[in-house]
């Protein structure tokens, strides 16, 4: 494993959508999942539950999904809402920027929407990655939990990147979380939150390369009193 600092792995990490058939054994996920739980969580009640799936488990919940998905395109009701309803200023021209990056590496037009709906379908074979991760939470838990659970994906993101291992966090698997739990038999108790492609990254492919813009520091950040 190559050493690679934190700023490294902070700069070097982007969402990965397009994977080579390279398979991810099962130590490797989970030295990655044990090395993650060491993430810090409000009164250390690590509120995380991730099932992994590869090969034909992972292709029977892919298959359920795009099932579903040609019956009612629009998805189940998503345990929580993906974005508020009316996303505001300055959030929705930064949603659109991003589509808009993606689409023009991909050369997929505006008015191209079954280009666009095939595209928003790779989500769910998890971008050809052969590993997918479907995290849940309990629904005993509350709203702060959820920070909890970001710490955690961004830790195991990290530690996949250290391992040369190239990841996609995906919140489209929330949409179809009623076909989920029935496929994978989760509990009703479990609120499925995201899914993480997890694989080795097609290096070529354009859609690897985006790049996605952040905020300037003096856009979120208010140093009071230094
Ligand atoms: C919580 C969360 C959910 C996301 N959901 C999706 C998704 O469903 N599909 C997708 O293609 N990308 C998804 N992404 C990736 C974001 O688009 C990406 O992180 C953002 O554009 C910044 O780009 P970068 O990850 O390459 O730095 C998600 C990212 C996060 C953190």
């Amino acid at each position: 494993m190559a050493e690679l600092s934190v700023t490294d792995a902070m700069l070097q990490r982007g969402s990965v959508r397009a994977y080579t058939d390279q398979p991810v054994p099962a130590d490797l996920v989970n030295e990655i999942l044990e090395l993650a739980s060491h993430a810090p969580s409000g009164g250390n009640v690590q509120p995380w539950k991730i099932y992994a799936v590869t090969g034909a488990v992972k292709d029977q919940l892919s298959q359920a999904v795009l099932a579903k998905a040609a019956e009612s395109p629009s998805g189940d009701k998503p345990d929580i809402p993906v974005y508020p309803n009316g996303l505001s200023e300055p959030w929705r021209s930064r949603r659109y920027a991003c589509g808009e990056l993606m689409y023009t590496a991909l050369e997929i037009g505006r008015e191209d929407k079954m280009g666009r709906f095939e595209q928003a379908a790779k989500n769910m074979v998890f971008f050809g990655a052969p590993v997918g991760l479907i995290i849940t939470m309990d629904r005993a838990l509350c709203e702060s939990q959820m920070i909890d659970i970001g710490i955690f994906i961004q830790s195991l993101l990290l530690l996949a990147q250290e391992r040369g291992l190239a990841s996609c966090p995906q919140t489209s698997w929330s949409m179809w979380s009623g076909v989920i739990r029935e496929t994978m038999d989760i509990p009703e108790n479990e609120m499925v939150l995201i899914g993480i492609a997890l694989g080795y990254a097609a290096a070529e492919a354009p859609i690897n390369h985006l790049n996605q813009a952040r905020a300037q520091l003096s856009d979120f950040a208010d140093l009071r009193g230094f």
